[in-house]
């Protein structure tokens, strides 16, 4: 029998096509907004469910309005977008859905951004979309295999004082929260405006995150990781500016999760072959890949991988790079976070 599985192991392996390579490669997905998976099908499939109109008559007439010039543009449909979501089935429903897509993918884990003041300020319960967003993570982790973790986010755009007031709402929750993060209109809302209450969730025990860099200066990067003191950066590519922010950065080891296709879609860099994250690689950051918001930025985990490897020319260590430090860079414990990078190794070295 030994002798029979050694002959097996040492049997050339059939040549794969590097895009199913990168799709058979574990990898965790960092940087998602659930509200962001919603396809316009499913949007569509809500509204009539609730009795919602929408302003679109069709599919096609949606997916044409995802022209964006910048961030600002993409939120304002994307609000608009998550006002079919009203039921926990409604919720429960838009998780399952991107976890299939995550796992079709290659993707085994993920970390997902929720905006609860999206829901409260109209009026629904902050419990109706915990217990939707939870039994779909559930049933993921049961039909799919695929783990998540959940993470807050604080509307930028809005108060302290409702930043702090929505932390109020998660303390029963806090259990099955992994972290807060900082999303929504970054230019003129700096990290430093949410500074105590991200340190009043750190102290709750949650991890914090923060979009930095995406739209707004290196500045903000810099009181993200000096006043914040975030465990991950969302984005992070203007740092690139700042040579010794840059430096920081790697020699901290702070992860980024960039989103490839977001930059593209909402004009952060004018095409994928100039985009950064060949040089945030060859620089030593511990870059990310992920989708951001797949629905509206035309492409889940995969597509960002793949369509960036080609742009930017990312070789095969690159790529696998990429997916160790998917993990390194999660919230998972250090150990998951050891066997986890221990099956994208074993993986590379297979094929
Ligand atoms: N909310 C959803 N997607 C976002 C992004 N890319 N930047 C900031 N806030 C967001
Ligand atoms: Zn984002």
């Amino acid at each position: 029998m030994a002798a029979h599985n050694s002959l097996m192991n040492d049997a050339p392996l059939a040549p794969i096509a590097f895009a199913e390579f990168v799709r058979g490669l574990p990898k965790a997905e960092l940087h998602m907004h659930i509200e962001g998976s919603l396809e316009p099908e499913l949007m569509f499939a809500l509204a009539k469910r609730n009795g919602i109109t929408l302003p679109f008559a069709s599919v096609e007439e949606i997916r044409a309005a995802y022209d964006f010039s910048n961030l600002q543009d993409f939120l304002d449909i994307y609000y608009q977008g998550a006002g079919v979501l009203i039921t926990e089935a409604d919720f429960k429903d838009l998780a399952l859905a991107y976890f299939q897509r995550l796992a079709a993918d290659g993707g085994t884990h993920a970390e997902i951004f929720f905006d609860p003041q999206t829901h409260t300020d109209r009026g629904i319960a902050f419990d109706t979309v915990m217990n939707g967003l939870l039994a779909g993570m559930d049933e993921a982790e049961k039909t799919l295999g695929v783990t998540s973790k959940l993470i807050l986010c604080f509307l930028r755009h809005l108060s302290e004082d409702a930043a702090f007031e929505t932390l109020e709402q998660a303390k029963p929750w806090l259990a099955k929260l992994a972290g807060v993060g900082l999303d929504s209109s970054e230019v003129g809302h700096p990290p430093a405006k949410f500074a105590r209450v991200l340190q009043a969730s750190r102290d709750l025990g949650l991890k914090v995150v923060a979009h930095a860099g995406e739209e707004g200066p290196p500045a903000y990067v810099w009181e993200a990781i000096d006043l914040v003191k975030v465990d991950r950066i969302d984005h992070g590519n203007r740092a690139l500016e700042d040579e010794t922010l840059t430096a920081r950065l790697v020699k901290d080891g702070i992860t980024l999760t960039v989103c490839p296709l977001s930059n593209l879609k909402l004009c952060g860099v004018p095409s994928l072959d100039v985009h950064p994250l060949k040089r945030m690689l060859d620089l030593g950051l511990k870059a990310t890949v992920n989708s951001d918001d797949p629905a509206y930025f035309g492409g889940y985990l995969l597509e960002n991988y793949l369509a960036t490897a080609g742009a930017v020319g990312l070789t095969r260590d690159d790529i696998v790079t990429l997916a160790k430090n998917s993990f390194a860079g999660s919230f998972l414990s250090e150990g998951e976070k050891a066997e986890r990078i221990a099956g994208v190794e074993a993986y590379a070295a297979a094929h």
